[in-house]
């Protein structure tokens, strides 16, 4: 019996895949190289962007066919875009040859799902779940390790979708990380470790007692061997000076950063929720090239946020200038069903949009000719 996952979405959902794959395994099931050859096709979707969900749902229904030639072939949609209960109904009855339809929480329960498809189709999304269940990760990302710290977003950010289908922040105790890390280099084979999270910078602000995230850096830093650590997504309102130090010091820790800033535009980021402004970014930047040289720093930015003037997206093309990153990833503003940007006056046409988005592809280009 074969599986074949198809994912959508961030490092953390490729993770989770990893996650799934596991649980099949452990199931009977082996890892298939394409939908043909499967008995069982999980798709486990992303629902940050319109273009995500479109993407989900026009593979998801080219599967009729397959389901036509193997009427035993199991077909599960899970993930970030089936949390969402409107989503997950209209799947459902849109395409009648899914048989399991399951949130982020229920992943852990997805072997009785299986199961459970002999008696019929199978439809169910909690609300919230634990983080710390220890399930057999499948990894596949090569030298690399993935390794979750944490879940969910408590920023509701205006734009952003997460924090309703991620649930609320829940950090892993470290003691469990650190076991986890420790077993993997026993492994031999990872050379990276990357930390996982929606915001790292946050972690274990929930645990009793609290734990930093540099005191993390640091002990995963002490554990013995010749490894690397890298860690995503930094939050800059919570990028503290003694993970900037830890960055700097521990010679384990990669020299990157990734630090999403969204918009250079004061007024755009407090409509976005962020709870930075742009000089605040910029001290941290500065900060950060003081104290590590040649550090790499990336970004993500927005463009077409309700009510953004040309004057205000200017203002992200010069502080994407001024850092002169080493990336960005450059998005343009979807609304997304339930958020408060989504309600609001002003939302920018879909040609500005382009228009803008190419606008800031072009200066990072013309910027990564450059020196820095
Ligand atoms: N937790 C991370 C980001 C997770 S989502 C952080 O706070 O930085 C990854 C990126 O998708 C975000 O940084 C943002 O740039 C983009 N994004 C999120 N919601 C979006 C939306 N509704 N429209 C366009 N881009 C969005
Ligand atoms: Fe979304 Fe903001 Fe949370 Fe990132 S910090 S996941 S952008 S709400
Ligand atoms: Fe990631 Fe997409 Fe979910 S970016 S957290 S898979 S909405």
């Amino acid at each position: 019996m074969k599986y074949f996952i198809v994912t959508y979405g961030c490092q953390m959902n490729v993770h989770e895949s990893e996650k799934i794959a596991g649980i099949l395994e452990k199931l009977g099931y082996e890892c298939g190289q394409s939908r043909e050859e499967a008995d069982i096709i999980v798709f486990n979707t992303c629902a940050i962007r319109e273009g995500a969900e479109d993407r989900v749902l026009g593979n998801v229904g080219a599967l009729k066919r397959l389901k036509k030639k193997n009427k035993n072939l199991i077909i599960a949609v899970c993930g970030c875009m089936t949390q969402k209960s409107k989503t997950a109904e209209y799947l459902l009855s849109t395409f009648p040859f899914i048989d399991i339809v399951i949130g982020t929480f229920n992943i852990p329960k997805l072997g009785d799902y299986i199961e459970a498809v002999k008696k019929g189709r199978q439809l169910e999304l909690w609300e919230e779940g634990d983080i710390d269940e220890v399930l057999p990760y499948k990894r596949t990302s090569g030298e690399n390790a993935w390794v979750n710290i944490m879940q969910g977003c408590n920023n509701f950010c205006t734009y952003c979708i997460v924090p309703y289908v991620k649930g609320r922040e829940k950090s892993r105790q470290e003691e469990n990380i650190l076991a986890e890390v420790r077993a993997i280099l026993s492994e031999g084979k990872y050379k990276k470790i990357t930390l996982l999270g929606q915001n790292v910078n946050s972690y274990g602000k929930d645990l009793v007692p609290q734990v930093s995230f540099a005191k993390l850096l640091h002990d995963i830093c002490k554990i013995e061997g010749d490894f690397v650590v890298s860690f995503m997504t930094s939050h800059p309102k919570d990028l503290t000076d003694d993970v900037i130090d830890a960055v700097a010091n521990e010679e384990k820790i990669e020299k990157y950063i990734h630090l999403p800033a969204q918009s250079g535009n004061n007024r755009i980021l407090r409509l976005m929720n962020r709870k930075y402004t742009r000089e605040d970014y910029i001290k941290i930047i500065d900060k950060i090239k003081a104290k590590i040289p040649n550090c790499r720093l990336t970004s993500d930015f927005i463009v077409g946020f309700p009510t953004e003037t040309e004057e205000e997206f200017e203002d992200t093309m010069s502080l994407v200038r001024y850092v002169h990153y080493d990336n960005i990833f450059a998005f343009m503003y979807s609304p997304r069903e339930g958020t408060v940007a989504s309600k609001m006056d002003g939302q920018v046409d879909d040609k500005v949009k382009h228009e803008r988005v190419n606008k800031l592809l072009a200066l990072e280009k013309e910027l990564q000719k450059e020196v820095k």
